[in-house]
């Protein structure tokens, strides 16, 4: 396995490109399958997640063809079972159900097994089949889901943690072909649910009140092929505003949607950075004196679980007393025992993280586990003392693009070493 050696006290400075979003491009591309016409998808990351989804379309029927960073796809004939094989390696595999139903009225995919940051149920997402109409069952490490047809419904997304993101996506394109008219109470108000909206309602879907907690869909008899430009991704755009706070003097993100990272820019600036934007850049520079921060993750448009990580590597070394409250995922603390080996002084109890700010991170040998706790291990990485070597670097490399050549090109020191 790949790892990367990260020299730490290098400074950051100039701009960085962000790409387009992993979590909006993976239910598009999904969503691919609910017409037999060509799709033309532009701006899709170059990730091992997005060589997954393409895979689990191919294995479906689909003729696929990548570009670079444009994907066409044409669903003409598929089949409705996903292999095993393929889908366990990715739990967003999920969102092939509802296209599947929504087109095919049938469908039998694995269920995506947990993962690091904690269980993954999909209980709301079936939920919202049944009411749709689905006979949902689940036999031997299967979901199976038939329907006669589906009728329009309305359904409760809620869960104990908030709206569910992918049950969201997954409901809207089953309903998008169902007959009348489905409401969507508790939905997910994400910008990736926005663009995924978007882009069915160019395939001739009928979508209102995206981006709110309220989404109505009046079902059509069918929908027709459509181009769509992914938005940036709002992670990685934060994940290097992060890396410019930790070791930078002066960083700009370009191409990136500043809206999509209210919550995150407001936390930089209650930190003490200088942060300023253009319609499609953000520019961070340090401001004197840095304070510690108390931070709950909450879904969208609050502060982001997929940013909580990468806080925490930045806060282990601003002085004072900070605390992070993980609400979405409580466990996805991954990265804790990890910054605790490069001297990090955090103590976990239940779904809190107090952090005591320390002079300065000593580099160590650590382990990425899930993908945004492998980022938060390169960004603590960037100041630190000596060498950090992260092993088990493919983590990273499903959420984000040449992540040490990006960083490279704003001065950090990152070598990539090959597995022999
Ligand atoms: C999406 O996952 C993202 N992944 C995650 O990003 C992100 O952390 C998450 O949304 C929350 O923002 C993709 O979009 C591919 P959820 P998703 O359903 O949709 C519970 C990353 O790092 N829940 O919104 O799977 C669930 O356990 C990844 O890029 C149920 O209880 O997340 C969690 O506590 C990690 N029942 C909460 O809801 C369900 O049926 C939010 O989960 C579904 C979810």
């Amino acid at each position: 396995m790949d790892k990367i050696l990260v020299h730490g006290g290098k400074s950051l400075e100039g701009d960085v490109r962000i790409g387009g979003s992993k979590n909006s491009a993976l239910p598009i591309l999904a969503a691919t399958l609910l017409t037999k016409e060509k799709c033309v998808i532009d701006r899709v990351p170059d990730l091992s997640d997005i060589h997954y989804m393409l895979t689990i379309l191919s294995s479906l029927g689909a003729e696929v063809e990548r570009a670079s960073g444009v994907v066409q796809i044409r669903a003409e004939k598929i089949i409705t079972e996903a292999p095993y094989e393929i889908v366990r390696k990715m739990r967003a595999s999920v969102c092939i159900l509802g296209p599947l139903l929504g087109r095919e009225k049938s469908a039998k995919v694995s269920l995506p097994g947990g993962c690091v940051i904690g269980d993954r149920p999909i209980d709301l997402h079936l939920k919202g089949f049944e009411a749709l109409g689905a006979k949902v069952t689940v036999k031997g490490g299967d979901i199976f889901l038939h329907a006669d047809k589906l009728k329009g419904a309305r359904i409760n997304l809620r869960g104990r943690h908030g709206p569910t993101v992918l049950g969201t996506g997954n409901i809207m394109m089953a309903a998008v072909l169902a007959e009348g008219t489905t409401v969507i109470e508790g939905a997910a108000e994400e910008p990736e649910v926005v663009d995924l909206a978007r882009f069915l309602t160019a395939m001739g879907g009928r979508i209102s009140g995206a981006g709110t907690q309220h989404i109505e869909i009046e079902g059509v008899a069918e929908l027709h092929g459509a181009n769509h430009t992914v938005i940036p991704d709002r992670i990685e755009a934060g994940t290097f505003l992060v890396a410019g706070a930790i070791a930078g003097t002066r960083v700009t993100i370009t191409r990136t949607e500043p809206e999509h990272l209210g919550a995150v820019i407001h936390a930089l600036k209650e930190a003490g950075f200088n942060l300023s934007h253009t319609s499609d850049t953000v520019t961070i520079s340090p401001n004197g004196a840095r304070k510690p921060l108390h931070l709950e993750t909450i879904p969208y448009p609050g502060f982001p679980t997929d940013m909580q990580a990468q806080f925490c590597a930045m806060l282990a070394t601003m002085n004072g007393t900070s605390v992070v409250t993980e609400t979405v995922f409580p466990q996805r603390f991954m990265h804790v025992a990890e910054l605790k080996r490069m001297g990090a002084n955090i103590e976990l109890i239940d779904h809190h993280a107090t952090i005591h700010g320390v002079e300065r991170l000593s580099g160590a040998p650590v382990m990425a586990s899930d993908l945004r706790a492998s980022a938060a291990l390169v960004l603590a990485a960037l100041p630190a003392d000596g060498v950090t070597e992260i092993n088990r670097v493919y983590h990273i490399d499903r959420g984000y693009e040449a992540i040490d050549e990006k960083l490279n090109g704003l001065g950090a020191h990152i070598e990539r070493v090959k597995a022999k």
